[in-house]
């Protein structure tokens, strides 16, 4: 089995993205600038708002940070959208789900403008995936792409099952492996005879937030398997929705939880920041 080491090909990501930065803000005489929005004090969502503002520190790009209390009213987040959306010097603007539960995340994300919307949530872009244009990726699909296409997975009329059909990952995922010419299928909660069915996956995406769920009865010989899960054990440790140590032997290819595709995440937002600058700097 290869482990696909999500913190290194990330880093090789924002080795990539910095430089491009350097050379583009060398051109354009400004800084790249993101802005991030959280509300509330959830522990996790607070955890990744650290990690993307390190990234954009990393890869030369300016962070503008917004922490609004839990009981902010929507009216008033949605009037900072606004006025971001409006402001040149803001390239992409990242509202941290979820949201406080009195807050509608479909009305805030279709706010923000698609050309600012570098988590590829808003629903032009969401739409320009679907019909195969041009748009921003959200980034934990795309980051699964890259890590496939980094580590040598073939893809190309592969059979992929994945698992999960949320907005942020199952739906993309199945849409980006279309894209590279994939047989894809879907499961979910309702799914009949899962374990057949990926069993018969030459990739596997796992994205259900079951810890370990995904034993080596799901697994097909050779598969490469890739684990988005982020779940706590019975111990409270991280892992994954694969019992790693049950199903390491049967995989041709495997990530790690934690190192595997969390840090791609980060990497894909950092890129499409600067391609959102890159675009706007050349469109003005
Ligand atoms: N919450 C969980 N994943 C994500 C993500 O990729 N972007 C944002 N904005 N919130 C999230």
């Amino acid at each position: 089995m290869i482990l696909i080491d999500g913190k290194k090909i990330s880093q090789e990501i924002k080795d990539e993205v910095k430089e491009q930065v350097s050379a583009l803000k060398e051109k354009i005489k400004r800084d790249i600038s993101l802005a991030v929005i959280l509300v509330g004090d959830d522990s996790a969502s607070q955890v990744y708002v650290r990690n993307k503002k390190k990234a954009c520190e990393y890869t030369g790009m300016r962070s503008v940070s917004y922490e609004l209390p839990a009981e902010t009213k929507e009216e008033e987040l949605l009037s900072l959208i606004d006025e971001l959306n409006e402001r040149e010097d803001i390239d992409g603007i990242l509202v941290q789900l979820p949201l406080p539960p009195h807050m509608d995340e479909n009305r805030v994300t279709l706010r923000i403008k698609p050309e600012k919307d570098v988590d590829g949530f808003h629903p032009v872009n969401v739409g320009n995936l679907l019909i195969g244009n041009d748009g921003f990726l959200p980034c934990t699909p795309a980051g699964i792409i890259e890590l496939l296409k980094r580590s040598g997975v073939p893809i190309d009329g592969k059979n992929c099952v994945i698992a999960g059909r949320s907005n942020i990952v199952g739906k993309p995922m199945a849409l980006l492996m279309l894209r590279e010419n994939a047989t894809v299928t879907i499961c979910h909660s309702h799914t009949k005879e899962l374990k057949d069915i990926c069993k018969r996956a030459d990739i596997l995406i796992a994205a259900i937030g079951k810890p370990k769920f995904f034993t080596r009865n799901y697994i097909k010989e050779g598969a490469a398997v890739i684990d988005v899960g982020m779940d706590r054990d019975n111990e409270g440790k991280l892992c994954g929705d694969c019992d790693f140590e049950d199903i390491k032997d049967l995989c041709s290819y495997l990530t790690p939880v934690p190192g595997g595709v969390g840090p791609m995440t980060i990497a894909m937002l950092m890129k499409n920041c600067f391609e959102s600058a890159k675009t706007r700097a050349l469109t003005k």
